[in-house]
């Protein structure tokens, strides 16, 4: 490292004076200093990847989880999750009712948990609690942006308040006829997904729209047969043809609660911030780069709306983005962007960058620090 530097400057800058080369020296360990300090206290790492095959029946498919997780961790990291999400007195008192809700819930999704349930001989009330139990609490930060010659570009970082998670987050490759369907990234136990992109087509993520609380979404569940938000992106990154396509089935097929979905496609202008109500689309928000808007931010708030004075996520992206400038836009300064803090924060688990035009530069990262 010492020599290569040693060289560069002597070869490269033939004319650098004496200072300009201590200078350099001294920048460059620090630079060094800085990349040991991370690697000491906060290794950031890469989640583990799984292939479910949808060619096999549902039960089957998320086998391949026990090759990851044991039966004890993953029924510890499921009560914890619990624990930390559904009063005690609840959970005892919901079990009949979720009972109930695995005959209203939809298939593949019914038999993927009863399949996972099984293997890891848990209570399937516990492992369909789960399911719904995550699906209120996500908060995040979802950006969509475009370059100066039109490329996509999409990130996103998922908070939640709860360390467990980390160890639980995986990149699931979904197979079909032994390709790539679609890809995405979820947690051990959790069928549907927040974040995924389907292959030269589009990307989409999914941020919490604080509304009510998770009982009343196994209320609309059971009653009204919605479904929740998580699983209709999976459903989209499956069926739908195209950016457009999964616009639409994204603003409109109900769902059991709100939600943001941030969709970004593969061609200029395909970038747009979907608000929903249960029902179908609250408003719909475009890149709009012929007026200079050529990103969207969203965190957990209305756009439209001012945010509060004690979550400025949706500012500090702003800046930061500003700052990059629409020249500058790529994967990497992205990332970059998803890292500044508190946009990257205590609470953030993971943060997916991808451009659905460059689908092999899929990358999640799962965050024990933002630096
Ligand atoms: C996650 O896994 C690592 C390594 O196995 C372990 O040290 C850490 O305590 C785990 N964290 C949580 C929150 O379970
Ligand atoms: C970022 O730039 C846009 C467009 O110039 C401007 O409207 C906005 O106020 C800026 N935001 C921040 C937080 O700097």
């Amino acid at each position: 490292m010492g020599m290569n530097s040693t060289g560069g400057l002597h070869s490269g800058a033939p004319t650098s004076t004496r200072q300009e080369a201590s200078l350099a020296l001294i920048m460059q360990s620090g630079v060094l200093w800085l990349f040991f300090a991370l690697t000491v206290c906060g290794a950031n790492f890469s989640p583990p990847v799984v292939k479910i095959n949808l060619d096999q029946a549902p039960e089957l498919r998320w086998l391949p989880l026990k090759d990851l997780f044991s039966k004890d961790f993953l029924q510890k990291a499921a009560a914890q999750v619990i624990d930390s999400t559904v009063p005690a007195w609840v959970h005892q008192a919901i079990k009949p009712v979720v009972r109930a809700l695995e005959r209203f819930t939809p298939q593949p999704y019914a038999a993927e948990i009863r399949g996972m349930a099984a293997s890891y001989g848990s209570d399937i009330s516990d492992i369909l609690l789960l399911n719904f139990a995550y699906e209120v609490s996500a908060f995040c930060s979802s950006i969509v942006a475009q370059d100066t010659k039109g490329k996509i570009y999409h990130g996103r970082n998922l908070d939640y308040p709860h360390n467990v998670l980390k160890n639980l987050t995986i990149d699931v490759l979904f197979i079909k006829n032994g390709e790539v369907a679609y890809r995405g990234t979820s947690f051990a136990g959790y069928v549907g997904l927040w974040t995924g992109q389907s292959k030269n087509k589009f990307t989409v993520t999914g941020n919490q729209r604080d509304k009510g609380h998770w009982w009343d979404n196994i209320i609309s569940a059971v009653l009204l047969k919605y479904s929740p938000v998580s699983w209709l992106v999976r459903e989209t990154l499956e069926g739908a043809s195209n950016f457009l396509n999964a616009v639409i089935q994204l603003s409109e097929i109900p769902i059991i609660s709100d939600v943001y979905y941030i969709v970004g496609g593969v061609y200029p202008g395909e970038g747009v911030v979907i608000t929903r109500d249960r029902s179908g689309p609250a408003d719909i928000w475009p890149l709009d780069t012929l007026y200079g808007n050529w990103y969207r931010v969203e965190t957990n708030y209305d756009h439209w709306l001012p945010t509060p004075k004690t979550d400025t996520r949706r500012e500090v992206a702003m800046k930061a983005l500003n700052a990059t400038g629409q020249n500058n836009i790529n994967l990497h300064t992205l990332y970059q962007v998803l890292s500044v803090v508190p946009v990257c924060n205590g609470i953030t688990v993971y943060t997916t960058v991808m451009s659905a035009a460059a689908p092999e530069e899929y990358r999640t990262v799962v965050r024990e620090t933002c630096g």
